[in-house]
């Protein structure tokens, strides 16, 4: 049996599911679309058969015609999730809606009860629970294998090209325009691994402290223009990290990105087209110290748990090396690793240097470049079994087990600004 899918919005991340259910599963039909872009549409003509009557450029046309599918793969930008997922959890759609949920506290209370009441399937794209790396970190503490979780320290270290393609220069440059904060937009994933590997108790308090201290004007290089090629000196371009003819013309990492604002399906961009492109208004031709954004650069986030347990998160943008770790320590063991090397698991053992050590490989290397260490087909193949009624994996993004990775960013971002600790209290009764 396949389910049938309406796709809303048919960017990078819905086309990348549907890629995952229609061809790799093959248990998914797409049966409509939704995009104001044309491009985007006649992609998932082209790609998924979508008949050309059953591509629509707005949600009310497809809302008016009744219920044509099982499910709506929601993969519309932050700040359209809200009004692009609740009419469609009203006429019954289940749903995979992407993430960050939404971006404030009563929000997601509200999409919560509205899933709720209409007696729908929601899940989000906490892709990352679906990589084999976490899923056994999940189980083996599910298992006791640790004894009691006492601490979990996770970091997150945004590669260059990925930071200035998305955070910095990117459409997620700025919390004010597009709604998301630095850690809502890139680490609700890992507040959301914290969460759910300790989901035996909930988050009750949280501190949290960062700032904006190098994608600053004050450290654009001396003597550097305001878009690298048209008035940088070769002579300042040539020692950038962040040039953009290196970074976007050579590189070919996440390479759909830089060229999105063209409006055009990135591989049929030409290469005369990207360089006039980044010479006139491609926000990736920006020097990268002059572009004005206003998400931190660096954050770190404390977090204390119901049952006394804590953990503690830090994200940086700009690193050499982009990487994820975990370290997770129980009162019989501990649990170490990174989801693109190995995960070591560690058992207090009186027969020998007090401890034993098992190393389990994980060879999936594709780490930032693309499929999340293997988690987007894990997270469409459990949508669909979650949709045929099958039980759910350990894994399952359900929203009733998704929201406390949100509010615990919601809290954190709070807490940078009041620099203080803030409860977590779950009651609807704020927009922060
Ligand atoms: N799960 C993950 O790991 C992960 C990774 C990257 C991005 N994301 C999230 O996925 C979402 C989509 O990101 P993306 O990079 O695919 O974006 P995208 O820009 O590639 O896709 C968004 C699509 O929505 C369309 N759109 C705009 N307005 C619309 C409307 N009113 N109705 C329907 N469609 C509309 C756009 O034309 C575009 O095609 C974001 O919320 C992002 O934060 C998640």
């Amino acid at each position: 049996m396949k389910i049938k899918v309406l796709v809303v919005g048919c960017g990078d991340r819905a086309t990348v599911y549907c890629h995952e259910g229609v061809d790799n599963l093959k248990q998914m039909q797409v049966v409509a679309a939704v995009d104001p872009n044309p491009e985007r549409l006649r992609y998932m003509r082209e790609n998924f058969g979508v008949a050309k009557n059953m591509c629509f450029d707005n949600i009310e046309d497809v809302l008016a015609i009744g219920k044509i599918a099982d499910a709506v793969i929601n993969g519309t930008m932050d700040s359209l999730h809200l009004a692009t997922a609740v009419p469609f959890l009203k006429q019954g759609y289940h749903m995979l809606l992407e993430k960050p949920l939404v971006n404030n506290k009563a929000d997601l209370l509200h999409l919560k009860s509205v899933a709720e009441q209409n007696n729908v399937k929601l899940m989000t794209c906490h892709v990352l629970r679906y990589a084999p790396f976490y899923r056994k970190v999940k189980e083996l503490i599910a298992s006791g294998t640790i004894g009691k979780v006492q601490n979990i320290q996770t970091s997150e270290r945004v590669g260059a090209y990925h930071s200035s393609v998305s955070y910095v220069r990117g459409k997620w440059a700025s919390e004010a325009e597009c709604g998301s904060s630095l850690l809502l937009a890139k680490c609700c994933h890992d507040l959301d691994l914290i969460c759910w590997l300790n989901n035996t108790t909930t988050p009750v308090e949280v501190y949290s402290n960062g700032d904006r201290t190098y994608f600053t004007v004050q450290n654009a290089p001396v003597g550097s223009g305001t878009r690298c090629l048209v008035d940088c000196p070769e002579t300042v371009r040539k020692n950038c990290i962040y040039e953009a003819e290196a970074m976007y013309i050579k590189n070919t990492v996440l390479p759909w990105y830089p060229w999105q604002c063209t409006g055009k399906n990135w591989q049929d961009v030409t290469e005369e087209e990207k360089y006039e492109s980044l010479k006139t208004n491609n926000p990736h031709g920006r020097c990268v110290f002059k572009c004005g954004g206003d998400l931190l650069d660096h954050q770190n986030v404390v977090v204390r748990f119901g049952n006394g347990s804590t953990a503690n998160h830090m994200v940086l943008l700009g690193a050499m090396k982009p990487t994820r770790t975990i370290f997770v320590s129980g009162t019989e063991g501990e649990i170490e690793g990174d989801p693109s090397g190995e995960l070591i698991v560690r058992k207090f053992d009186k027969n020998t240097d007090f401890f034993t050590e098992e190393k389990i490989a994980f060879d999936d290397k594709q780490g930032e470049t693309g499929g999340h260490y293997g988690g987007d087909r894990g997270l469409v193949a459990d949508f669909i079994d979650y949709l045929c009624g099958k039980t759910p994996s350990i894994s399952c993004t359900d929203i009733a087990d998704s929201i406390n990775g949100h509010l615990t960013v919601f809290a954190a971002d709070k807490s940078v600004k009041a620099d203080k600790p803030v409860t977590i209290d779950y009651k609807a009764d704020d927009h922060e």
